[in-house]
């Protein structure tokens, strides 16, 4: 028995001919619609869910050749059975090369054209199930992959936490830098796949720290060149960690986020805005938590101090539009930092 929801579009020129096959088709429980021609055709299509279509070749005006592949494109999920006369069988054919289903031929046998019918639906029916499992299988796909990611970010974060958690000048800077920086990306106008990758970046961008000398890195007193050169590496060491498992972009935000803006870093090989606009984000995120906070050689400034001096340094170690950005954060930003 036929789906009730499957409707057929008998399309030819004749009257009689229409009236035939939807008599034929009535009977064995489809519902049927007709059209005489191109343009009631494409209305119809366009108005009705028409599962199947049975095409006049030659009808005046536009033929049921040039109808198909207006058609196909415009509704790929109806199928379509091309009417012929006898001696048009290869156009028939040609016409199944260009994405018709099946052809029958006038005169027509009605028993042959209703098991066109059924082939060409049950075939439609196969084609929508398909897809729509592929649909469910994607939907799963992404949801098991959110599902990974959301795990795997977890597992970052206990890690950056347990790591900080050994110095006590350090403990929770990468949490504070995220929120900062996501502040700031969101000033920006980041895009949402640009926050995630500001996102991962600000967590791990110390990740590096890992490989550094502890006793260097809480000397409580200023740092030779030598020493400051040696914690310095953390940038490029962290970006190396975490290459396997991220993407390019956050690996990069990671190995640039000490880079001046004018180019006066350390060992600085791009500046300006060759330098990833993350990167450049994290840096002022960065610096400005670490001038709040205590270090072991200096006590933490306060915050109306720490925001003029990433106000003097636009344009030099910041670039100025992301200054910009934060100074319009800042309240946020400070207020942030502070509870935290
Ligand atoms: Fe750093």
């Amino acid at each position: 028995m036929p789906d009730q929801q499957e409707t057929l579009l008998i399309v030819d020129d004749e009257d009689i001919i229409r009236r035939l096959l939807r008599l034929k088709l009535s009977n064995e429980g489809y519902q049927c619609e007709e059209a005489d021609g191109a343009e009631q055709t494409m209305n119809t299509l366009a108005t009705s869910p028409i599962a199947l279509v049975i095409l006049d070749i030659k009808m005046p005006g536009k033929s049921g050749i040039e109808l198909l592949p207006e058609i196909k494109s415009g509704f790929p999920d109806t199928a379509v059975i091309m009417a012929t006369a006898v001696t048009d069988v290869n156009v028939a054919i040609q016409c199944l090369k260009q994405g018709a289903d099946d052809y029958i031929c006038k005169p027509f046998n009605l028993d042959e054209v209703s098991l066109a019918v059924q082939r060409a639906l049950e075939k439609r029916r196969l084609q929508l199930e398909v897809r729509e499992y592929q649909q469910f299988l994607e939907e799963r796909v992404e949801e098991q992959t959110g599902e990974i990611r959301k795990l795997f970010l977890g597992a970052i974060e206990a890690l950056v936490s347990a790591l900080e958690a050994k110095d006590r000048y350090t403990g929770g800077h990468s949490r504070r830098v995220t929120q900062i920086a996501l502040a700031l990306g969101k000033e920006l106008g980041l895009s949402p796949q640009d926050m995630e990758d500001l996102r991962w970046a600000s967590l791990l961008h110390d990740i590096g720290k890992i490989a550094v000398d502890q006793t260097i890195q809480n000397k409580p007193a200023r740092l030779t060149p030598e020493e400051y050169e040696h914690i310095m590496t953390h940038a490029h060491i962290g970006a190396e960690i975490v290459r396997p498992v991220v993407n390019g972009k956050i690996s990069e935000m990671i190995e640039h986020h000490h880079d001046h803006h004018d180019g006066s870093g350390l060992h600085q090989v791009i500046a300006g805005n060759d330098i990833p606009l993350g990167a450049r984000i994290i840096a002022v995120a960065d610096a400005f938590d670490a001038m709040i906070s205590d270090r072991p050689y200096r006590s933490a400034m306060s915050v109306k101090e720490a925001i003029d001096e990433i106000k003097r340094s636009a344009g030099a170690q910041f670039d100025p539009l992301v200054v910009t950005a934060f100074l319009k954060t800042a309240e946020i930003a400070a207020t942030r930092a502070q509870i935290l």
